[in-house]
């Protein structure tokens, strides 16, 4: 099953991807978190990327497309992956449904998670992420066990550097003017699933995997 996650910054797009490839089994592909990998360990793509994520931007096409289609094109994603935070621009999409079409492959659905941009802006100062496994936590909403401590692997928490109000309402900007319109293009592929971003994350994924093992 080949699953992309669409949503503003925020939403709930890595909760509900995390849990759902748990059930699945498949790889839970973030661009975000090897963008945030390769800027820990100081590679060149990290250094380019930070500059970027910095300011809430986007990072370049051309520095984005190539690395999910090696990422999927690995083993692990033969029976299937899920794309959190790709794509993010319409050429992205029109490059990932490319490489899929060479191999007389398509994506299966096109999950929306919707926030509004209230909540979102209130919730982004709560969150908290593991840097070593990616799992996200939030301090009200979503507390891990043990307070500032992961309960996956044990790393303690920390808070990423664009969850910063300003930058989060940069991020939500971006967000209206070049990824929204993708909810348009997967409609038209008649893939689209809404998820609530704001009902309880696994209810969410209870209810989802009823949809998606309906129609597989
Ligand atoms: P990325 O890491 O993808 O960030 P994002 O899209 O801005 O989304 P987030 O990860 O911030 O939010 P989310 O929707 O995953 O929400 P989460 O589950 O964490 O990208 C970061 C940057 O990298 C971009 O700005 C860009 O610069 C660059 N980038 C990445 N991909 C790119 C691409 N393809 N092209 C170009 N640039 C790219 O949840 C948020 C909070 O809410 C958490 O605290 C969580 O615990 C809580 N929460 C979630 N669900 C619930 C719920 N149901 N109830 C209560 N609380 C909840
Ligand atoms: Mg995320």
């Amino acid at each position: 099953m080949k699953i992309v996650m669409l949503g503003a910054p925020g939403a709930g797009k890595g909760t509900i991807a995390s849990r759902l490839s748990v059930k699945y089994g498949i790889p839970h592909i973030s661009t975000g978190d090897i963008f945030r990998a390769n800027i820990k360990n100081g590679t060149e793509l990290g250094k380019k990327a930070k500059f970027y994520m910095d300011q809430g931007l986007l990072v370049p096409d051309e520095l984005t497309c190539d690395l999910v289609m090696d990422r999927i094109s690995q083993d692990d994603c033969k029976k299937g992956f899920i794309l959190d935070g790709f794509p993010r621009t319409i050429p992205q999409a029109e490059a990932l449904t490319d490489a899929l079409d060479e191999k007389d492959e398509q994506m299966d659905y096109a999950l929306n998670v919707i926030l509004s941009d209230d909540k979102i802006v209130k919730r982004m100062s709560g969150r908290r992420t593991c840097p070593k496994c990616g799992a996200v936590y939030h301090i009200v909403t979503l507390p891990p066990k043990k307070e500032g401590i992961c309960d996956k692997c044990g790393s303690a928490l920390v808070q990423r550097a664009d969850d910063s109000e300003e930058t989060v309402k940069k991020r939500l900007e971006v967000y209206h003017e070049q990824t929204e319109p993708l909810i348009e293009y997967y409609h038209r592929a008649g893939i689209i699933v809404e998820v609530s971003g704001d009902a309880g994350a696994d209810q969410e994924v209870d209810r989802l995997s009823e949809v998606l093992e309906d129609e597989e």
